[in-house]
């Protein structure tokens, strides 16, 4: 049977993990407004779920919602026994694949020896893969990584040892650890990735990711570069929730804001909540570009629940 990888469109498109945002309820919203080929969860800690006192929280962050399907698992930690622990259960919770995160620069998590601070233990690195792999009950499994650590012709050295492990899918967020998000992503470098790939792992798909903000600019670089597998878009979503529309799409405000009501009728629904703080960083979304639009984000600050957010919006 084929897995996820080779069943998606060429090329596809998917929404990034992003911690605090993409939980199970903004997909939902995101589905609704236009859905990606492919989900990914926020990144979930193997060491937390290999713990006793962890682990509920740890399935919380795998929490699938009805519309998710195909939803790819991220996880990340630095303990090879840990990936094979929790490789061995994203089956059963429903999951189309597992992906390794080799690239957040959160300095806690680099501390912990996770995410980008991989790059710099590559044979442990290859060791979690290779568990994560070997436990997967089937499942493909992909990484996704940054060029390099601190310079960037180490993606040469980095990269092909992820490629002759034969992931599934590898996403490359065009820049090093060291420059964070401050400098634009290195595009010019796409041709020297599609030559390793070729080289090392043709069946590898390639997936670009770093400052495509619409589904219309990935388009854009997918036909300048055909050989590219998938795209993945990550802060374009704040920009436009919409953003996955097949054409270009500029929302009305009356779209976006009912699309906040989506949002907020989604996060009473669902059973395991985060705190009502973590709701507001979602309102410049959908409330911006209209006359009194700053005022009415002002007012929804200073809110402590839907129901009061319910009464500013009038909803
Ligand atoms: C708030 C936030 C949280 C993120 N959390 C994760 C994460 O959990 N896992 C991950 O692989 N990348 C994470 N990222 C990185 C994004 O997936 C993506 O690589 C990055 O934002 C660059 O893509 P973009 O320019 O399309 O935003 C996060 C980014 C942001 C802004």
């Amino acid at each position: 049977m084929k897995n996820i990888w080779e069943t998606l469109p060429k090329p596809f498109f998917c929404l990034a993990p992003m911690e605090g945002v993409t939980d199970a309820v903004f997909r939902q919203v995101v589905a609704r407004a236009a859905r990606p080929d492919l989900f990914f969860t926020e990144f979930t800690n193997v060491s937390s779920f290999a713990n006793e006192k962890g682990r509920e929280n740890a399935l919380s962050r795998l929490k699938i919602a009805p519309s998710d399907p195909p939803i790819i698992a991220q996880i990340w930690g630095k303990n090879p026994e840990h990936f094979s622990a929790l490789a061995s259960s994203l089956k059963d919770l429903g999951f189309a694949g597992i992906d390794l995160n080799f690239g957040c620069p959160d300095k806690n998590v680099n501390r912990a020896g996770g995410g980008a601070a991989m790059i710099k233990t590559p044979d442990l690195a290859v060791e979690c893969f290779r568990n994560a792999k070997e436990n997967s009950n089937g499942l493909p499994v992909s990484v996704k990584t940054r060029l390099g650590f601190s310079f960037l012709d180490e993606y040469k050295n980095w990269l092909s040892t992820l490629l002759k492990e034969s992931p599934a899918a590898l996403t490359v967020h065009l820049r090093t650890r060291k420059e964070m998000s401050k400098v634009p992503a290195h595009f010019e470098l796409i041709p020297e990735l599609l030559a390793l790939r070729e080289k090392i792992s043709p069946e590898t798909k390639l997936i670009i990711n770093g400052d495509l903000d619409s589904r219309a600019a990935a388009l854009e670089l997918s036909e300048k570069f055909p050989a590219l597998d998938g795209f993945m878009i990550g802060r374009g979503v704040f920009k436009n929730p919409f953003c996955f529309k097949k054409e270009p799409y500029s929302p009305s405000k009356d779209e976006l804001l009912s699309l906040l009501r989506v949002h907020l009728d989604l996060y009473d629904a669902a059973d395991s909540k985060r705190p009502y703080e973590t709701l507001k960083r979602f309102f410049k979304i959908y409330i911006k570009d209209f006359p009194g639009a700053s005022d009415l984000r002002v007012k929804l600050m200073e809110t402590t629940s839907t129901a009061e957010a319910r009464k500013v919006l009038n909803f």
